[in-house]
């Protein structure tokens, strides 16, 4: 229906010669990079078909035609069934500004280029510099904390907004430049400032919100931002460098993807796709196949080396050791360094959700964004403490990292990833737990982890405790690579994943060994046979969606699903809602659409439910669209402002809950 998308899912996904056929060279930055025959076992699926009928209806492209029909008795056996949630769906739709369901209202509340920190000046997009963008709310929108103010509070009017801003579009970012073109030291260094993370305090008065200017919270974090390491790799020879002989103090972050908010309410945000930033050979280096497995090539798609030394690994080889983690914040505290935790492992972090486990330990779920990567979990030794929290970000550094092993009879392993144990010895390359989680993937593929279909969010339900794992997509999975847990080949639609913990609600232990699992959503089109899709049998028309990527949960634990990548199937990416248990179980419904080129990033929830937040990142990011001619000008819509990747804030029009 509309001219076909290059969005970066595009880049990320495509075969090359597609995307050569679409004018694009592609760089293969993030082809899979797991080549540790970890194979998914197909015979499986054959298990697994006895036991989920519908399910095992998805083994395998043979098996297509057989999931058509039990759609079909699916819809009658389901007629009458209701969703909880009680709004009108907006309809799928491609265009060029956002849409939200009937009785809502989304508006703009933090724009590319507005101020954030004290001083800020005014946003000119003719005159960029690194000094104003360090300052000024930074590019691509991705993760939304709201953590409340007072601190410790439950107040949904008042509060610290925390965004990550994943990567640059530097084609929709500068005047006169293109896709691939090489940037000038000016704007690299504006890119580089633009990267990060941003706090500001926001106020929601007369059922607006806005951003309280100069509040002493307010902040900006990006590429120059100094660091500490912490966690068994710290201070390791791996992470030292020229400028940081200690190998405990890095300097920035980069490809701020998803992320989580802690219960002492601290921000973990993700380093995903560090691996892109980095000039010189990484085959060249002592690292050579620690970088090979992360994905690191001798061509970067950034500029950074070209101007600073740091990003070359001809002269700094461990600089990219000292990215790839999970950064802990304290919004609440603008004097604290960040903090890079190495107890919760070294990958392509998509995001980290923190739980208290029923016997006090704390638990993170964290995946590994990749075609045939990980889920992981980190389990800390020591307790939480509500009156110390200090000590509770302390229990980050202290603890076990887990991979998950999914198994044909619907139970789920959690693998240990202990120096020492197993694989886990000077035999493979592993000297010290640091080199353990140094190569975190190398060390789960030697632990037999199940090769997944690209994790995403991994968020447990604050009511079910049942875990929940979007999988986006992996059009490179082969037939003979399907397995129960990831049952489609060429998975272009991605699919949901349940971990089941022992045990449900305050007392399901997330600490336990094992878990049970089930797929209880294959998205794509359940009008198309050939999609294989699963949901609840009483969808509508509009209330299938594509590649499942971030997901919140209201205070009712129903799930909140946001999409990367629904425009390659004609429709906007967006939000879905649905209940997960009951009568609408897996009953889709669109709640929100997001303009042309854009992915729908970040969704939260304030405390009271009352309000819905959510980043739109890389507005206009189709073919052919540029700084000076953007497939769409959201959300300003004047001739003289580019597109801006922007926060939306979405409130019910009477102020009542979302969702209701
Ligand atoms: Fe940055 Fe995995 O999306
Ligand atoms: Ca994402
Ligand atoms: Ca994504």
């Amino acid at each position: 229906m509309q001219s076909r998308q290059i969005t970066r899912d595009t880049l990320l996904t495509e075969d090359p010669e597609i995307l050569e056929d679409l004018g694009v060279i592609h760089d293969d930055d993030d082809l899979p990079s797991n080549d540790s025959g970890n194979t998914p076992f197909a015979e499986i699926a054959e298990t697994r078909m006895s036991r989920r009928g519908v399910l095992a209806g998805l083994a395998g492209a043979a098996t297509v035609a057989l999931m058509g029909q039990t759609m079909v008795s699916r819809r009658a056996l389901a007629a009458g069934a209701k969703s909880s949630l009680t709004f009108t769906e907006t309809p799928h739709v491609y265009d060029a500004t956002h849409h939200v369901a009937p009785g809502y209202d989304a508006n703009v509340l933090l724009r590319w280029g507005d101020a954030v920190e004290a001083g800020a000046p005014a946003f000119d997009p003719m005159n960029q510099t690194a000094a104003a963008q360090a300052k000024q709310f930074g590019y691509n929108c991705d993760y939304i904390g709201f953590l409340p103010l007072p601190a410790g509070s439950n107040n949904g009017d008042r509060g610290l907004l925390t965004v990550n801003h994943e990567y640059t579009s530097q084609h929709l970012m500068f005047p006169d430049v293109t896709r691939k073109q090489k940037l000038t030291r000016a704007q690299t260094e504006i890119e580089m400032a633009a990267h990060g993370h941003s706090i500001v305090e926001i106020v929601k008065q007369g059922g607006s919100w806005t951003v309280v200017k100069d509040s002493k919270y307010n902040r900006r974090i990006h590429v120059g931002t100094p660091m500490k390491i912490s966690g068994p790799a710290s201070g390791h020879d791996r992470l030292k460098t020229n400028a940081d002989a200690t190998g405990m103090a890095a300097i920035g972050t980069i490809n701020n993807c998803a992320g989580g908010h802690t219960p002492w309410g601290t921000v973990l945000i993700a380093e995903e796709n560090f691996h892109g930033y980095f000039g010189g050979n990484p085959a060249k280096t002592s690292e050579a196949r620690n970088y090979k497995r992360y994905g690191l090539k001798a061509k970067s798609r950034y500029s950074w080396a070209d101007y600073h030394d740091r990003f070359n690994l001809d002269t700094e080889p461990n600089e990219p050791n000292r990215f790839g983690w999970m950064v802990e914040i304290d919004p609440y505290n603008p004097d604290l360094t960040p903090v890079k935790r190495t107890a919760l492992g070294r990958f392509k972090h998509e995001g980290a959700t923190t739980v208290i486990n029923k016997d006090g330990r704390v638990v993170v779920y964290t995946g590994d964004d990749q075609r045939f990567d990980y889920i992981y979990k980190f389990v800390s030794n020591g307790r939480y403490d509500a009156n110390d929290r200090a000590a509770n970000s302390a229990l980050l550094d202290n603890g076990t990292l887990f991979v998950a092993k999914f198994s044909a009879d619907g139970t789920l392993d959690w693998m240990p990833l202990v120096w020492g144990t197993g694989p886990l010895t000077a035999a493979n390359g592993f000297n010290s737990q640091a080199d353990v989680l140094i190569e975190t993937r190398h060390a789960a593929d030697l632990l037999g982890a199940t090769p997944m279909d690209r994790p995403e969010d991994v968020e447990p339900n604050p009511v079910t405790g049942t875990v929940y794992v979007m999988l986006t997509n992996n059009t490179r999975r082969k037939a003979n690579q399907v397995d129960a847990v990831n049952p489609r080949a060429k998975n272009k639609h991605g699919h949901i994943l349940e971990m089941i913990p022992p045990g449900r609600g305050k007392d399901a232990d997330h600490a336990a060994p094992q878990f049970k699992w089930e797929v209880p959503l294959m998205a794509g089109n359940p009008a198309n046979a050939a999609d294989g899709a699963k949901y609840h049998a009483g969808v509508s028309a509009n209330g299938w969606l594509s590649t499942p990527d971030n997901c919140a949960f209201d205070t009712k634990g129903r799930l909140w699903i946001a999409t990367d990548g629904a425009p390659k199937s004609g429709i906007a990416d967006g939000v879905w809602a649905t209940d997960v248990e009951g009568d609408g179980r897996m009953l889709t419904k669109r709640f929100f659409a997001a303009p042309r080129g854009a992915e729908l990033c970040g969704p939260s929830f304030a405390p009271d439910d009352r309000t819905f937040f959510g980043a739109v990142q890389h507005p206009a990011d189709e073919k052919n669209s540029t700084f000076a001619n953007p497939s769409t000008r959201w959300p300003d819509f004047k001739d003289d402002m580019p597109t801006r990747p922007s926060v939306v804030v979405v409130t019910k029009s009477d102020g009542g809950v979302i969702g209701s």
